[in-house]
């Protein structure tokens, strides 16, 4: 017997089920930083966003089993927040050239408690349409007139916010996450130079990847020139966790007010650990050697989609998207590489907007050369799944 809310939930979930959007949880067992196990079955993953192929570096996994301790025990306010939480806050203030970092046990979290709580100080906030549902979360939350302008469309936006004297937060993302491109720089620095406006820049995936030692966006604006810089540490770091970068009086503002800053457990001072042992390696030779690997291995792959007429979209960072159009003829060629070894999971609306269902595909320093070629070619051989399901 339902109760009347369950049958709503199950109603909602049959429409999902009957559009072919219903998300699922798929177990795996990474094997290494490109290999996973799916129901007993190896394949060669391109859906993970571990850029540089840290999450198994012996230094991380090390850094993260010789942790003082596991849990925090408690929020950071109270006694959560460690010696471990300390270095890793100093450590990345210093890298990114900003007074202070505030962590999260998530990007997302990073996102909605900053947006959400430093929102309410603009009049309007302004989204770029492609921006991350963590952004699109926090501008809701904030209460505050919140609009989403055109993706990249930065001298429409200026000719809209040049007619308002009130306070106006620009938000973008330093690479974005369901297409890959990069921030237009000219047209986001032309917009948040004007009087009244600031900006707010979701670096998750520029992270540990732009930058001369993969400081990011950081590297390109001071503190004064762009208020906010989110981060996330389950991208390129190979672990997981999220921060803010900012001015001290903003740091202290999100201390004093951001709910999901004071009433979560400070994430784990072993994960600390590993974040940090990720970063020194981002700034290390070895990061260095990792970067251009990455480089090299997309170049590889453009190349190769350039001989087999793979119509990839524009993009010259880690993520690369297929875009197939048809849901069904997504999930259609997402299976059909499975069969062939490769997993690259089918992105589908309300993720990305409707009828542009893709394959994301995720490259890796990692990959090896002859993966890639593996990857190329499934996906040759697959897109007549794709095309008959279009039709
Ligand atoms: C642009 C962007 N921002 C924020 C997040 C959230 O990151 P996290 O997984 O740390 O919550 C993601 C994750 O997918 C993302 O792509």
């Amino acid at each position: 017997m339902q109760t009347a809310i369950q049958q709503k939930l199950h109603a909602a979930l049959q429409r999902r089920r009957t559009l072919g959007r219903l998300r699922e949880l798929t177990t795996i067992t990474a094997l290494n930083a490109t290999d996973v196990v799916i129901a007993q079955r190896r394949y060669t993953s391109f859906s993970s966003n571990d850029y540089l192929g840290l999450s198994h570096h012996p230094k991380v996994v090390t850094a993260l089993r010789n942790a003082e301790h596991a849990g925090s025990r408690a929020s950071p306010l109270v006694t959560g927040y460690s010696r471990a939480h300390h270095d890793l806050a100093a450590q990345l203030a210093e890298f990114l050239q900003r007074d202070k970092v505030l962590l999260f046990s998530s990007a997302f979290a990073a996102n909605v408690g900053s947006l959400g709580s430093l929102g309410r100080y603009y009049d309007h906030l302004w989204l770029d349409r492609l921006a991350h549902a963590s952004l699109l979360t926090g501008a809701k939350q904030s209460s505050v007139n919140w609009r989403r302008f055109a993706h990249q469309e930065f001298q429409s936006l200026a000719r809209k916010l040049k007619v308002t004297a009130q306070a106006n937060l620009v938000v973008a993302e330093s690479i974005y996450s369901m297409d890959g491109d990069e921030l237009d720089q000219q047209g986001f620095r032309g917009v948040i130079a004007a009087p009244h406006n600031d900006g707010y820049v979701d670096d998750a995936h520029g992270f540990g990847l732009l930058g001369e030692y993969g400081n990011g966006i950081c590297a390109d604006y001071t503190q004064t020139e762009l208020a906010v810089v989110s981060l996330a540490f389950g991208k390129a770091c190979g672990v997981a966790g999220g921060a803010v970068a900012v001015a001290e009086e903003v740091a202290e503002y999100l201390i004093n007010f951001c709910p999901e800053f004071i009433y979560s457990t400070a994430m784990p001072g072993a994960q600390a650990r590993a974040i940090q042992a990720s970063i020194k390696l981002l700034q290390s030779a070895e990061g260095d050697r990792l970067r251009q690997q990455l480089q090299t291995n997309i170049a590889q792959f453009k190349d190769q989609c350039t001989t087999l007429q793979l119509p990839i979209e524009a993009s010259s960072h880690a993520i690369q998207t297929l875009i197939v159009g048809s849901d069904a003829a997504a999930v259609t060629q997402s299976q059909a590489l499975r069969q062939l070894g490769i997993w690259c999971t089918a992105i589908r609306p309300p993720t990305v907007p409707e009828g542009s269902a893709r394959l994301r595909i995720t490259l890796s320093a990692a990959h090896s050369n002859a993966q890639i070629i593996q990857l190329t070619r499934a996906l040759a051989a697959t897109r007549q799944y794709g095309d008959v399901v279009n039709e």
